[in-house]
C-alpha cells in the first residue's frame, strides 16, 4: 500500500496511535500534515517523519473548535493542492458514571471525541470530495460495548460509529468512503495516563493483558496498519464499516462456568 503523491491530515497525530499512523503513512510516501491541540508534539511527529526523509507539516488546533481544525485543514490544502484522506485520532479518556460524571466532564468528551470528528469531517470533506477520498475515524471497543465507570467516554465513542454510518451514506455519492477501527488496549500515553490513576499501575497493565485473548496489548502500529488499509484504494468497496482491532476482546463472552 504506496501513499505516493497522496496529502493525509492526521489529528490527533502528537501521541499513540495518531503518531504511528502519521509515521507509517509517511514511509509509504504520503505527505502528512500533523494536527494536534498539543503543538509541540504535532511538531516532534513532523520532525521525526522529516529526518527519515519524509514530508510532513505540523498544525496545532483543538480539534472540538472549527475555526481551528478548519485553518489547519484548508492550510494544509492550499500548500500540498488537495486532501486525500483524514485520519481522526484525537481523543480524550475520563472515568465516571451516570451519577458523578460532571457536566463539564461530559462536555469535554464529547467536544472533543465526537463533536471533533464531525468538525474535522466538515473541513476535510470539500477537499475529500474532489479527490473521491477517505475518513478514518478511531473509535474504539467501548464503541460496541462498555466497561464500567466510562459513561462519556462510551457515549462518545458509539456516536462515532452513527457519525461514521452517516457520514459514509450520505457521502458515497460523492466516492468519499467513511470508516471506523474500534482498537482493544493499546499501549500509548493515554493507557499511562490511566494506569497511573489507579494505586497500583502495573496491575492495570496486567489485568488489560488478561483480557484480550491474544494474551497481549496492542501496538500503536498495529492499529495504524488497519488504519492505512481503510484510508487506502486497496479498500475501495469499504465504506460505513467497524473495524475491530482488538485482540479477540469483544469476541470473548465475559465470565465462564469454569472460571
Ligand atoms: N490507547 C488505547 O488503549 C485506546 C483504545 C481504544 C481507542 N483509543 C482511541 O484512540 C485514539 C488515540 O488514542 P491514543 O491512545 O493514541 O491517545 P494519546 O493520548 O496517546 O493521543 C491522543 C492525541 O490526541 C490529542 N488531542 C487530545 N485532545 C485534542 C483536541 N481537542 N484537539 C486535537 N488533538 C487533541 C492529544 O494531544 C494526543 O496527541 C483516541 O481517540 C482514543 O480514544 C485508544
Amino acid at each position: 500500500m504506496r501513499f505516493d503523491g497522496k496529502c493525509v491530515v492526521v489529528a490527533g497525530g502528537g501521541s499513540g496511535i495518531g503518531r504511528a499512523a502519521a509515521g507509517l503513512l509517511a514511509l509509504r510516501g504520503a505527505r502528512v500534515a500533523v494536527v494536534d491541540q498539543n503543538g509541540e508534539r504535532a511538531e516532534e511527529t513532523a520532525a521525526a517523519i522529516r529526518n527519515e526523509d519524509g514530508v510532513a507539516a505540523a498544525y496545532t488546533a483543538d480539534i472540538s473548535k472549527f475555526a481551528e481544525i478548519d485553518a489547519a485543514v484548508s492550510s494544509e490544502a492550499e500548500r500540498s493542492g488537495g486532501i486525500d484522506a483524514l485520519i481522526v485520532s484525537a481523543g480524550i479518556q475520563r472515568y465516571g458514571n451516570a451519577l458523578d460524571t460532571t457536566e463539564e466532564e461530559w462536555d469535554r468528551v464529547l467536544d472533543v471525541n465526537l463533536k471533533g470528528a464531525w468538525l474535522a469531517a466538515r473541513a476535510a470533506l470539500p477537499y475529500l470530495i474532489v479527490r473521491q477520498g477517505a475518513i478514518v475515524n478511531v473509535s474504539s471497543v467501548q464503541g460496541m460495548a462498555t466497561q464500567k465507570n466510562v459513561l462519556a467516554y462510551t457515549v462518545s465513542k458509539h456516536g462515532m460509529l452513527g457519525l461514521t454510518r452517516s457520514m459514509a451514506v450520505d457521502f458515497a455519492p460523492n466516492g468519499v468512503r467513511v470508516n471506523a477501527v474500534c482498537p482493544g488496549t493499546v499501549d500509548t500515553p493515554m493507557l499511562e495516563w490511566a494506569a497511573g490513576l489507579a494505586p497500583d499501575p502495573a496491575a492495570v497493565y496486567e489485568a488489560c493483558v488478561a483480557m484480550h485473548p491474544l494474551g497481549r496489548i496492542a501496538r500503536p502500529e498495529e492499529i495504524a496498519h488497519v488504519i492505512l488499509f481503510l484510508a487506502h484504494s486497496s479498500s475501495s468497496f469499504v465504506t460505513g464499516s467497524a473495524w475491530t482491532v482488538d485482540g479477540g476482546l469483544l469476541t470473548l463472552l465475559g465470565g465462564s462456568p469454569k472460571g
